[in-house]
């Protein structure tokens, strides 16, 4: 079997032209512009890309863009007070600190400073005890945009049997939250289970998020399964000439393509869903700021 490539790309840019449609009847019909504001704080490499990504997509799809960049030494105490001061904006409907901060902060501290209905990373506390408990939330960005993967891959996702592997709480935990919510069998494994293949081999879905490049192999993949790769991993690859790297996920892609019966490529999968995912939560949080009807297919 060759697996059906699930094209992320494409995914995302119907996402992003889904909000950018629903921003322009909030503006037309209630004067109203969603607006994510966006804090940086030092200089990594990484991280400068995404912002400027992040506030590009957020300009085109019609929404206010606010970018607040602080230098890499800035204290607690002034971090705070920016988020503060979002937190107080009416005008900002999403606040999204970048992550990794400079090890001088305190992330916990700094993300449940930021309004529990602003968190459109869906990190607070409370977004992530809503979550679990079945209640609504703001969903983190990564997990949402697979989980919009898989139900238009499948329609219903009931009765499937879900394996995660990995447990972090960015991308782990809230995806199995999300499986359970759609009424999957979920199990998380991770890079210490015991027999973790045979436990693969029981998945109708399986989402990696280990963190380690191309470990899960196609031999660990049932016949039909839908395979979701969450992992951005670079490796050396001196075939293409000196210096050069290429991109691959936590799965072998050559080997599960040919047994699963769909799969998220690395990169052109999952990566471009996490951005349209913040816009489409900022959104989310702009119409239940103003009571206004939720954005259809856009939320958990
Ligand atoms: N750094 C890398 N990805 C993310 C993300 O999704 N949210 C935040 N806040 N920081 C990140």
């Amino acid at each position: 079997m060759n697996a059906q490539v699930i094209d992320g790309k494409a995914f995302a840019a119907k996402v992003r032209a889904q909000v950018a449609e629903h921003v322009g009847r909030l503006k037309a019909e209630h004067d109203l512009t969603p607006g994510l504001a966006v804090v940086l704080v030092g200089a990594d490499p990484a991280s400068e890309v995404y912002v400027r990504s992040k506030g590009k997509m957020t300009v085109e799809v019609g929404m206010k863009s606010v970018e607040h960049r602080l230098e890499a030494d800035t204290s607690e105490e002034d971090l705070l007070a920016v988020i503060k001061s979002l937190n107080e904006d009416p005008s900002i409907h999403g606040i999204l600190v970048q992550l990794p901060l400079p090890k001088h902060l305190n992330e916990d501290l700094v993300i449940n400073s930021i309004d529990p209905a602003k968190d459109v990373d869906g990190f607070h506390i409370s977004n992530v005890g809503l979550l679990g408990t079945g209640q609504k939330s703001m969903v983190p960005c990564t997990p949402l945009g697979c989980l919009m993967m898989l139900r238009d891959h499948h329609g219903s996702l009931s009765g499937l049997n879900a394996v995660v592997v990995g447990r972090s709480n960015i991308v782990g935990k809230p995806m199995a939250q999300l499986l359970l919510g759609d009424s999957c069998t979920v199990t998380i494994a991770h890079s210490r289970t015991k027999d973790l293949p045979d436990v693969v081999r029981g998945a109708d879905i399986v989402v990696a998020a280990v963190g380690r490049p191309e470990m899960v192999l196609g031999d660990w993949i049932k016949p039909g399964a839908t395979v979701i790769d969450v992992g951005i991993n670079r490796l050396d690859a001196p075939e293409k000439g000196e210096g050069k790297t290429r991109l691959v996920g936590d799965v072998h892609y050559e080997s599960a393509a040919a047994v699963a019966g769909a799969i998220t490529p690395v990169p052109g999968g999952v990566g471009p869903m996490t951005i349209a995912c913040l816009l489409a939560n900022t959104l989310t949080a702009c119409c239940r700021a103003n009571e206004l009807g939720e954005p259809e297919g856009l939320t958990a």
